[in-house]
Formats: structure tokens, C-alpha cells, sequence
């Protein structure tokens, strides 16, 4: 089936904002991806999914690197204005410098800016890219990574950005041991 951009049904998913940062043919640019996920741990591979149209996605082809920066839950802006703007049109890094929203530093490993104070920082090496419907998949090596847990990450949810709230506790053992008893009861009979 196909989904209108938007569709309500599409809203519950709940992510972080991706603060992608790329160099390439464009120069220097900034972009927001809600669509940002870490998939594996060894080797450390994260995924993007960027329209194939996006200044991003044309440095990243030419570079075959970029930068992932979690926003923090106070880089909401920076994640408007990143997500607002083309690369092609605005420099948007000197827009954000200058507006004194955020503050960049020098990747160690590869040729790209990253976004000081953001809740994770990842320097990625692309290692494989896909296109999939309307957007094309980039899978990037994590050669640097550093995070602050005393940062929150921003949340995304229903074009809203929210912060992290209380914490809903695990099940206790005692609620456990009944689902247990169930759960041998249901034991699939080995064969
Ligand atoms: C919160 C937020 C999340 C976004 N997530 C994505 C995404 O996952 N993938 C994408 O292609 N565009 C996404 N966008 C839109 C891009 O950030 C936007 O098209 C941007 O202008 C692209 O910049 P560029 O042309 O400089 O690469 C998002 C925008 C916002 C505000």
C-alpha cells in the first residue's frame, strides 16, 4: 500500500532525531532524520533513511562518510532549522553558528562536523546504501562514537518533539512467577 507523508496511522512510532552531518560537492551540511536507528553492535552499524533528493544523501555518495549527533532535548531548534532548510540553498552550519544555536567540532576520523553537546556522537564510514520506496538506506561503520548520559536525548512523536518522562517500572518477580507456570505450560514439545 502506499502512505501519504504524514498519515496519522504512521504517527505512534516514537524516535530520536538524528542530527546528520555530511560534507561533500554541497560543502558542509546539517540535516534532522527521525529515521535513524543503530542495527547492529559488531560490527557497530547505524542506518539512515534520507530522501535520495536531500543535499545529504548527494555528499554522502560522493564522501562515503557522515556524522550522527542524537540531538539533545534542548537542540530542538537545530533540528528545525537543520530539517527546514536545503544544504543546496542555505548553509545552514553558518546559520546555526552564527544564531548561536549550536557549536561544531572537527570529526577525528573522518572529513565531517559534528554537533557539540548532542546526547551521542557517531563518526560513520558508509558501508552499504539501498534504495527502499522513496528513501535510499544508508548503513554506516561507527569508527567514533562518545555519548554523555547526563545528556537526554530529544524525542520525536506525532511531529512533536517531547523529553523523557517518568519511568514505568519492569514487571517484579512475583508478578512473573504466575507467567512462568504459564509459560512451561505452553512449552513447545521439543522434537
Ligand atoms: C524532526 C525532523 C525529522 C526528519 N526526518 C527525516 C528523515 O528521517 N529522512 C529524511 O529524508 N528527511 C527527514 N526530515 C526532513 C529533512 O531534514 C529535510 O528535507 C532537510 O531539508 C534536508 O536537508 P538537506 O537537503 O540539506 O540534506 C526531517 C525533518 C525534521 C524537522
Amino acid at each position: 500500500m502506499h502512505l501519504a507523508w504524514n498519515d496519522r496511522r504512521t504517527r505512534q512510532f516514537i524516535t530520536n532525531v538524528g542530527l546528520i552531518t555530511s560534507n561533500g560537492p554541497n560543502g558542509s551540511d546539517i540535516m534532522a532524520a527521525e529515521w535513524t536507528h543503530h542495527i547492529s553492535y559488531s560490527p557497530s552499524l547505524i542506518a539512515i533513511n534520507v530522501r535520495g533528493r536531500n543535499t545529504t544523501a548527494e555528499n554522502i555518495q560522493s564522501s562515503r562518510e557522515f556524522g550522527v549527533n542524537l540531538a539533545a532535548a534542548d537542540q530542538n531548534i537545530v533540528c528545525s532549522v537543520a530539517g527546514r532548510y536545503s544544504g543546496k540553498e542555505t548553509d545552514k552550519i553558518s546559520l546555526l553558528k552564527e544564531a548561536g544555536l549550536a557549536v561544531f567540532y572537527a570529526a577525528k576520523s573522518i572529513n565531517v562536523l559534528m554537533v557539540q553537546d548532542a546526547a551521542m556522537n557517531a563518526e560513520c564510514k558508509l558501508m552499504k546504501q539501498q534504495e527502499l520506496g522513496d528513501h535510499i538506506m544508508f548503513v554506516g561503520e561507527v569508527v567514533e562514537i562518545s555519548a554523555d548520559e547526563n545528556i537526554k536525548p530529544l524525542i520525536y512523536h506525532n511531529g512533536r518533539y517531547r523529553q523523557i518522562g517518568e519511568d514505568i517500572p519492569k514487571p517484579s518477580a512475583d508478578t512473573l512467577v504466575p507467567i512462568e507456570k504459564l509459560a512451561e505450560k505452553y512449552n513447545r514439545p521439543r522434537g
